[in-house]
């Protein structure tokens, strides 16, 4: 045995195997404790749990670094497209040009919704939530897109990853446009992946959308700094529903319910909310500083802290200077930002940020950069989820292939009464 730890329960000591990552990430193996002590492990929120070994994303919270596939996810922002991304994420490499293209094609291919879908959209209450749509729509699918006859299991995975990474862009448009009472816009198999997301949105018959490669980059790069990040909450979903072998679909819809949760997906839309309070509150942000420090207040600081950075948030470097960027072209002033960029300045000079390592995360500046290219706000989680589909979809991948997988199946220590007797009716107390 290579290095171990040791354990002492009682006057016994047991020895248990030390695994090391490849970036030098030591764990205990702690598979064979219960069988060897009796005794399970207590972490709850697992902040302290390995839940497999991941060879797609690598990221360190001490220092903020993150990498795809060992790629810095700024060189990526600056040099590659959210497709070749995505590609890169679920097959280990990046694309030769005939992979690219082909990859291409496959997406184009895939992205027409089946056309009875579009009823079900219809019939959602107009004020529904688009993330429990998207959730919905997803879980769908299978019944819409079954099996193919005559492909084997892995091109029909091949399948399923491309219809859900080319259709969820398409449904997420469509679901837009019914919203609002709109024609629906269908893909064009002349615009690149980002572009005929913009187009499906914003075109109109009485007003043509003008495409800007600008605001073409700034999704592309918006949609890469969401692509992945290793076990967070939404992809740990993903493969805790997946251990169950339910097809893809299933395992992506739980994936959204879970990052649609504020502490997730959800704040993006947060922030903005609580920018806005500020804005209409004249720009005092004090009593909301004093909030997040209370601890008897649950108020959080939206966009602020990160279970696993402890530093700044890579992403949301690369998402600040984007939105100037973004705002620079298009030549807006959103007091939003003035508001974010000022409550960053301070909270970053607070002792209670400095003693809780609170930094922006990739959530404070998205909202911003989403507003500015027209996205509604009730769809900023659902942006969140476009990007994180190559993710969640190269995480399920890698379980169902890992040979050490399991059903996911944690324990509990039990707080609960003891063995209990059943009283009838008339044998119980009145309280
Ligand atoms: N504002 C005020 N206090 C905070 C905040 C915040 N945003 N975040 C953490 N804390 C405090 C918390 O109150 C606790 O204080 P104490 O130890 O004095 O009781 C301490 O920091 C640790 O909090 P925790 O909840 O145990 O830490 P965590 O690692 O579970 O938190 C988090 C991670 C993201 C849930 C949390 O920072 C938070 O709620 N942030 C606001 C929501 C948000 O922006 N979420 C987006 C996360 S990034 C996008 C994504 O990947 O989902």
């Amino acid at each position: 045995m290579g290095e171990t730890a040791k354990i002492i329960l009682g006057d016994k000591t047991y020895e248990l195997p030390v695994i090391t990552g490849s970036e030098g990430e030591k764990a205990i193996d702690i598979t064979k404790l219960r069988a060897i002590t009796g005794h399970i492990t207590y972490d709850p929120g697992f902040g302290n749990t390995g839940a497999c070994k991941s060879a797609i994303t690598f990221m360190d919270g001490e220092k903020g670094i993150l990498r795809y596939r060992g790629i810095p996810v700024e060189e990526l922002a600056e040099k590659s497209t959210f497709v070749e991304t995505s590609f890169l994420l679920i097959n280990g490499h990046l694309p030769t040009r005939a992979e690219l293209n082909r990859f291409s094609v496959l997406l184009n291919d895939h992205s027409l919704v089946h056309e009875d879908m579009q009823a079900f959209f219809t019939n959602f209450p107009r004020s529904a939530h688009p993330m429990g749509i998207l959730s919905s729509m997803v879980n769908a699918l299978r019944s819409f897109y079954p099996k193919l006859d005559g492909h084997s299991k892995d091109q029909d995975i091949v399948v399923q990853m491309t219809r859900l990474l080319s259709k969820v862009r398409t449904m997420a448009a469509i679901s837009y446009k019914i919203s609002m009472g709109h024609k629906v816009v269908y893909p064009r198999p002349d615009l690149s992946y980002c572009a005929n997301f913009l187009n499906m949105m914003f075109d109109s018959p009485v007003r043509p959308y003008k495409m800007d490669d600008d605001m073409v980059k700034a999704l592309n790069v918006f949609w890469i700094l969401h692509a992945d990040h290793e076990q967070n909450c939404s992809t740990s979903a993903v493969r805790l529903v997946g251990s169950a072998r339910v097809n893809l679909y299933a395992a992506i819809s739980a994936g959204i319910s879970a990052l649609w949760g504020p502490l997730h997906g959800g704040a993006n839309q947060a922030v903005i909310q609580m920018l806005k309070e500020i804005h209409a509150a004249g720009g005092d942000m004090e009593p909301f500083l004093a909030r997040a420090r209370d601890r008897n207040d649950p108020f959080r600081l939206m966009g602020f802290g990160h279970r696993v950075y402890k530093t700044y948030d890579p992403r949301a470097k690369i998402m600040k200077a984007m939105v100037h960027k973004v705002l620079a072209k298009l030549d807006i002033h959103d007091p939003l930002l003035d508001i974010a960029q000022k409550l960053e300045e301070v909270a970053l000079r607070d002792a209670y940020f400095i003693d809780h390592n609170l930094y922006p995360n990739v959530d404070f500046y998205a909202g911003i950069l989403l507003r500015a290219l027209g996205i509604p706000t009730d769809m900023f989680t659902v942006m969140f989820a476009i990007g994180r589909l190559p993710g969640w979809i190269s995480q399920w991948k890698e379980a169902q292939d890992d040979p050490d997988w399991k059903l996911h199946r944690p324990r509990q220590v039990y707080v609960g009464k003891n063995e209990n007797k059943y009283l009838y009716m008339d044998e119980r107390l009145e309280l």
